[in-house]
């Protein structure tokens, strides 16, 4: 439907970038990226109409997305023209836009166009050798000034490189290397360089990710006391499988599995060096929290949890209630008594779902007056039922008695 827009409003549409690259590897991707030659805003504005989508537009970028009412969002930018080179042969006017847009990209995998016009449908456009670094599994950046324009595209190549199990081209490498010589990620704001390692730390093998950033000397750049260790390397192993537990026994729960990591790597940091960490990246607050909450709660729910007499469970769940998941999650790293993992285990999956069957409404027809007493007494029988001191409603109504 793109492409028919588009020849209705007299522009080249294309579907560009991330979508392609992974098409063409056979891994699905419902991120879509357009790219129109000419008024992109204008055709995202008509795109939206058309579909009774929602329209949000960047004039100052050229730039929109448009969110169709199915749920598929579509980002459309707009290739710059003002490269024409002849400005009268129209099929050249329009490659060459096309080819300036491609070149401002990272890597030659994310250059690869389809052409969505009913003429050209499906055509696929590769001026920098895309398809062949697909083929060679190479992540191969564009020009030598890619990394001094962007040097967020450093944590990119990585990310590409695990993501896919590719290698960084000879000359790719060579130029992190001098990227990393010149300390062009002192550059970076915080946040820029947060969001990339957020990403990074978000994709299938975080570990390796650490790894890698080591072996580039790009641990630094996080903090210069930032350092890989076999500790290190054992933490995060731990958490690879703290979380692949986690995500099969708490489905319905959502948890930000970078932030587990993050908390691996702050706890092999001295406190000052967390402490300049916490100011230079601006986290969300409930990530600093969380953040916290790991650096200064985990130890003390440890001892507790690995008491030699075990605690009873409603114990466990005053210890556990209120934390993150995340940090419940690098809590189950922790080198943990097998009494103390059952415990968090069973916090995890049962414990805090644990509710007495008696609720305000039993309470007042047993002609107790609603108030903070309803609280104290609901609280007082879910500790019961979690130490099965009351195991039925008729026991709970005993004990109220
Ligand atoms: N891009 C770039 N330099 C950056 C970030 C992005 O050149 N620092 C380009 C890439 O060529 C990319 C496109 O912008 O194809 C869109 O960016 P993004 O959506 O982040 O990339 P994807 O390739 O779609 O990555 P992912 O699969 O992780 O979404």
């Amino acid at each position: 439907m793109s492409g028919e827009l588009g020849e209705r409003l007299g522009v080249s549409v294309y579907v560009v970038g991330g979508f392609v690259r992974d098409l063409l590897l056979g891994i699905d991707n419902l991120d879509v990226d357009l790219v129109v030659e000419g008024d992109g805003i204008a055709f995202a504005r008509a795109l939206a109409k058309e579909n009774g989508g929602k329209l949000k537009a960047h004039e100052r970028f050229g730039t929109a997305v448009v969110h169709l009412p199915d749920g598929f969002k579509l980002d459309v930018a707009t290739a710059r023209t003002e490269y024409y080179e002849y400005p009268t042969a129209l099929p050249t006017v329009e490659q060459s836009s096309m080819k300036k847009d491609l070149y401002r990209r990272d890597f030659t995998i994310n250059t690869l166009a389809v052409a969505l016009r009913p003429r050209q449908f499906g055509q696929l456009i590769d001026f920098y050798g895309g398809q062949r670094d697909l083929k060679e599994r190479l992540i191969r950046v564009l020009h030598s000034l890619s990394f001094v324009e962007d040097p967020t595209r450093v944590f990119r190549a990585i990310r590409f490189e695990l993501r896919f199990n590719f290698q960084l081209s000879k000359e790719t490498l060579a130029l992190i290397k001098g990227a990393v010589k010149m300390e062009l990620f002192h550059r970076l704001s915080g946040q820029r360089l947060l969001d990339e390692l957020r990403l990074l730390f978000s994709e299938r093998t975080p570990r390796h990710a650490v790894r890698r950033l080591s072996e580039l000397d790009l641990l630094r750049f996080i903090h210069p006391k930032l350092t890989w260790s076999n500790r290190l390397d054992r933490r995060l192993i731990e958490v690879e499988a703290a979380l692949d537990w986690y995500k099969l026994s708490c489905l319905d729960r959502p948890i930000s599995g970078w932030l587990v990591y993050a908390m691996a790597l702050a706890e092999a940091m001295p406190d000052q060096a967390v402490h300049d960490m916490l100011k230079r990246f601006p986290f969300a607050d409930a990530e600093r929290t969380a953040l916290n909450e790991a650096r200064f709660l985990t130890q003390p729910a440890c001892r507790t949890l690995s008491r030699r007499a075990p605690p009873k469970p409603s114990e466990t769940v005053r210890v556990l209630t209120g934390l993150s998941e995340e940090c419940l999650v690098f809590l189950l790293a922790q080198s943990l008594t097998d009494s103390a993992k059952r415990q968090l285990s069973l916090f995890l999956t049962t414990y805090r779902n644990v509710k007495p069957a008696l609720t305000g409404k039993e309470l007042n027809a047993l002609g107790l007056k609603p108030g903070p007493l309803y609280r104290t007494i609901l609280a007082r029988l879910t500790e019961a039922r979690l130490d099965g001191e009351v195991k039925s409603e008729a026991e709970e109504r005993a004990l109220v008695k």
